[in-house]
């Protein structure tokens, strides 16, 4: 019922951000690709579709014909599960990519069942990096380094964070240009953003002057509920147009796809969860397009 409501709004209607919809514009076909645009998809609180997110915005956009490269920056490996591969079987992991001077993003990559889209992984071995770094001289600095060689060859480099501001989060905000916030629709879903709004202020300030918030995504939304249209009502009362209009809706679905080892604008090309996720897509390049990205 709520799946067919949102499929139907159109540019003008009341959106379920409580806002009238604008009209996004089409992305144009790339005819050339990269330098890319680093993105963190960071929330330290735990379960708010980060992963989630990650995959499946990745996927809308390479449906787009933008060339996409997903990090996998959990220690969980939760993203390279979600595309099919076991952590545990793989040699060559993000943890060897930041720890060991001659390993170069190129031999640590997998294509994904995705055209045009790409995945750093990672396993449980990643944890002892965080430890490992603290010793480094520019620590914060390591993952940036790490990716400069693979920029030029991509549009899209998305970086799923894992639930924690420590080290590891730290080093991808320090190299990201934009941070995107993904925000369960429940009652404690603002809890911990004031924290993760200093966090990011801070490292503008002293790491990464360029750090700009893309927006804040409303995720597992189910509009029958009043709760999750309040929780939804008070983050654009607090953020205001920082608030993708395009909410995620709750459904089974990514469970499902996830155990499948896939995204879900392959695993169910027609639902309701795909076609959140491309509106997504299209939102975020209407916005990233306004900051004068190239390749949106
Ligand atoms: N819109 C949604 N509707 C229903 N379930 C969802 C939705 N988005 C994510 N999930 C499920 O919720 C769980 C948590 O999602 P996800 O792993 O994306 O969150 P996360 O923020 O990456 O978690 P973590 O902090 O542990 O890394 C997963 O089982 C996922 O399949
Ligand atoms: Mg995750």
């Amino acid at each position: 019922m709520a799946a067919s409501r949102v499929i139907e709004l159109m540019p003008g209607d009341i959106g379920p951000t409580g806002r009238p919809l604008p009209a996004f514009a089409e992305p144009e076909p790339l005819t050339t690709h990269g330098p890319a645009r680093i993105v963190a998809i960071c929330n330290q609180k735990g379960g708010v579709g980060k992963t989630t997110t990650t995959i499946n915005l990745g996927a809308a956009l390479a449906e787009r014909g933008r060339r996409c490269l997903l990090v996998d920056f959990d220690p969980q490996g939760a993203l390279s599960v979600g595309l099919g591969i076991q952590p545990h079987d793989i040699d060559m992991t993000v943890y060897n990519l930041l720890m060991e001077k001659d390993v170069d993003a190129r031999d640590v990559l997998f294509h994904t069942t995705i055209d045009g889209m790409d995945l750093l992984p990672s396993n449980i071995d990643l944890s002892g990096a965080e430890v490992q770094l603290v010793h480094e001289v520019g620590r914060e600095f390591v993952l940036g380094g790490s990716l400069k060689s693979v920029v030029p060859d991509y549009d899209y480099i998305l970086i799923d964070c894992q639930p924690s501001l420590g080290l590891l989060t730290i080093n991808a905000l320090a190299c990201a240009d934009s941070v995107l916030i993904p925000l369960e629709c429940e009652y404690f879903a603002m809890r911990g953003v004031a924290l993760l709004m200093e966090t990011i202020d801070k490292v503008q300030q002293r790491l990464n002057p360029k750090l700009i918030i893309d927006g804040l995504l409303g995720t597992m939304y189910d509009s029958r509920t009043l709760h999750t249209r309040e929780v939804l009502g008070s983050v654009v009362n607090g953020f205001g147009d920082k608030v993708f209009h395009t909410v995620i809706n709750r459904t089974v679905r990514f469970p499902d796809a996830t155990v499948a080892g896939e995204p879900i604008t392959s695993f169910d090309s027609t639902s309701m969860g795909a076609s959140s996720y491309r509106d997504l897509a299209k939102e975020v390049l209407d916005r990233w397009r306004r900051t004068g990205d190239a390749n949106a």
